[in-house]
């Protein structure tokens, strides 16, 4: 089906399962080849797959040079709109194209081509997104860190994607405060094994960076005089990017993201699922760093000439609960993509949406939400206010575009709040219980996807695709394992009801309880911790942590301490306000602490005491904190 056409959900979805390469071969028609796909699908390694193994394209070419080609060169292809500086800024697709192969050429003077590296450490600026598309633009791997994360994060990331080249900002403002990045970047060098040739700082006025002359360059210096970089056309198997998320360790996952496969399955999306024509304004209230800003801000919308918008601000306190309505008005967006947390956040602080006035809406056509479960509640509280069709999305970073999702391009299902509704092409989402079978509607269990993936998906993690195969493709043979637990109804709408790992998610962010963990049991007077994620009204979901003390030590001032330490290692991202000393952690017989039955009882208030427990007076002792 072409951009545009209205068609049949169900049909387009039959295809896409019955003849999966005829399907994506007619979806790849929308993408620019430097060599078109013979072959569609390489399943020659499986439980590895491969799309479009022979051809060869270049992503920033679809994204800017070839709407500039087109006639797109003096449309706005990227509004960069920071309440926080007080500054708007708008980049054509000729200016755009022109900065980004400006800088590709400045990567390239640094030694980066093809293949290699470039870690971004950088707030939500535009040459965050000019930095990823001049590395998609030599073939280089972008590897994108959220500016929320600290130096553990970022040296772990250092460590596992050894780039040739690091580019940061000097600073992030966040709402009333400047988040200097220098100092978490240098503790991550420090903490790193791996030496980047060059880091390359852009110098913000609001705190510019001290450098390190024999390391650092300016983003100024390094663009001076530089040559403009042609696209260098890559196999559509080679990484764009990798984008490590949490796991159930602390060690995150590199998550690797071809170039042909994500370009095709994206282009679809934005034009089928998020229903945006080229020309219009579209807009993810997300972050770069997270999958939603990779895919929603930077690539689907200018894959398809579309215009997007970067928003440096909150969507309260920047300056008010109407920032999100006066960015929608100013630019014209008609499809806003964004966390359920932000929309809990504007509702608590103008619940009638007094906000609201003033501001001409008329543009806006929908609403996504995604990145955590939608309440009910939020969900209707948006419609009743916007007056367009909210529509919840479920998928992960691993996924990279919506797994299960109402396609508003194609057909405007009936929603049914609480569900994300229905599968999307090439997504055999099943319900299984322990050994892999399928659950009839209603029957809760493991959400599991069958081989192969779609285009877009990750194809494995970055070089391990031992871990790869380990962590998702082992408990149910021939199927990749979603890490979420969830029903079907009747209808075949699926309900997403949480994670059934250690992975949590605050405010949208996807943190991991054993990375908290980890840090924790590194202090000096913590014998034992655990950390759960606990039902936040305002994020979905906020750690909780409760360590074992080692005998002797002096709890004093322990919980501010254990807080902070969080705080500077994973990132404020985390979020971890509340500590609390324990004498014992409730655990199996076989030493296994209950996470699960302590979770339980604080989202509940109670929960059955596991036949397996050791010594039930330790986890009654803990009710009262939990409760
Ligand atoms: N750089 C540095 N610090 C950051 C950061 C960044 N990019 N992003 C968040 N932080 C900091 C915040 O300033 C905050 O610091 P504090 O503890 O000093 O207040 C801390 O990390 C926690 O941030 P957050 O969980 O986002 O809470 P908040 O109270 O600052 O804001 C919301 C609450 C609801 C406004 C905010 O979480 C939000 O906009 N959520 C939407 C989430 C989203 O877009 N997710 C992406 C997935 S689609
Ligand atoms: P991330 O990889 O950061 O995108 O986080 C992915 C996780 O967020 C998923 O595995 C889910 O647990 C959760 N999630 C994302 N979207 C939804 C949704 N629409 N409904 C319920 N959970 C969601």
């Amino acid at each position: 089906m072409g951009p545009g056409t209205m068609a049949d959900y169900r049909q387009i979805y039959q295809r896409s399962i019955d003849d999966p390469e005829g399907f994506w071969r007619d979806a790849a028609t929308a993408i620019d080849w430097h060599v078109p796909p013979t072959r569609i699908l390489d399943d020659s390694e499986a439980p590895i797959f491969r799309w479009f193994p022979d051809a060869e394209l270049n992503t920033c070419h679809n994204a800017l040079d070839r709407h500039v080609a087109a006639g797109r060169a003096d449309q706005p292809a990227l509004i960069h709109d920071s309440p926080v500086t007080g500054t708007t800024r708008t980049y054509s697709y000729r200016e755009l194209r022109d900065q980004v192969a400006i800088f590709a050429g400045a990567l390239r003077r640094l030694g980066v081509s093809r293949g290699d590296r470039v870690v971004i450490y950088m707030a939500m600026v535009p040459e965050t997104v000019i930095a990823m598309l001049a590395c998609a633009r030599l073939g280089a791997v972008h590897s994108v860190v959220f500016g929320g994360f600290g130096s553990r994060e970022l040296a772990a990331r250092i460590d596992d994607a050894c780039p040739k080249v690091i580019v940061a900002t000097s600073c992030g403002i966040e709402a009333g405060r400047v988040v200097p990045y220098q100092p978490m970047l240098d503790a991550a060098l420090a903490a790193a094994t791996h030496r980047p040739d060059r880091c390359v700082i852009l110098q913000r006025p609001e705190q510019p960076a001290t450098l390190s002359r024999e390391r650092d360059l300016t983003w100024a210096e390094a663009v001076s005089d530089a040559e403009p970089a042609e696209c260098v056309p890559v196999r559509a198997t080679d990484p764009l990017y990798i984008l490590y998320t949490s796991g159930t360790t602390g060690r995150p996952k590199g998550v690797v993201r071809d170039n042909g496969g994500h370009a095709v399955a994206l282009r679809w999306s934005m034009t089928n699922i998020f229903g945006v024509r080229p020309g219009e304004v579209f807009w993810a209230a997300s972050d770069v760093g997270w999958v939603v800003g990779h895919s929603y801000i930077v690539y689907a919308p200018l894959l398809a000439g579309a215009t997007t918008v970067l928003y440096e601000g909150k969507p309260v306190g920047t300056p008010d609960a109407g920032a999100f309505w006066r960015v929608v008005a100013e630019h014209g967006v008609v499809s806003l993509f964004t966390a359920p947390t932000a929309l809990r956040a504007i509702r608590r602080e103008d619940p009638e949406g007094k906000h609201l006035s003033g501001y001409d809406l008329s543009t806006l056509r929908l609403l996504f939400l995604a990145g955590e479960r939608l309440d009910p509640q939020t969900c209707r509280w948006a419609g009743d206010l916007l007056g367009v069709p909210v529509v919840d999305n479920w998928w992960q970073t691993e996924t990279g575009w919506p797994i299960v999702a109402s396609p508003r391009g194609v057909e405007p299902l009936p929603t049914k709040p609480g569900s994300p509704s229905l599968p999307m092409p090439g997504y055999r989402v099943r319900v299984v219980d322990e050994s892999g079978t399928d659950l009839p509607p209603g029957a809760e269990g493991a959400i599991v996807i069958g081989l192969p993936l779609p285009p877009g998906c990750l194809p494995t993690l970055w070089r391990d695709d031992e871990r790869y195969v380990r962590s998702y493709l082992s408990a149910h043979q021939g199927n990749y394992l979603t890490g979420d637990g969830g029903r079907f109804d009747e209808d075949g709408y699926l309900y997403v009801l949480g994670r059934t790992d250690d992975v949590i998610n605050v405010a949208g962010h996807r943190l991991s309880t054993g990375a908290m963990e980890e840090v924790l049991a590194g202090h000096p007077a913590v014998a034992e911790c655990a950390v759960i994620g606990v039902h936040d009204p305002l994020k979905g979901q906020a750690p909780r942590a409760f360590v074992v003390l080692k005998a002797g030590a002096d709890p004093a001032g322990l919980e501010a301490d254990l807080v902070a330490r969080v705080r500077d290692q994973i990132g404020p991202v985390a979020a971890l306000r509340r500590v609390d000393v324990v004498a014992a952690l409730p655990k199996t017989r076989s030493g296994k602490i209950l996470r699960g039955t302590m979770r339980v009882i604080a989202d509940t208030g109670d929960a059955p005491v596991p036949s397996t427990i050791e010594d039930p007076a330790v986890l009654d002792a803990l009710r009262p904190l939990l409760r």
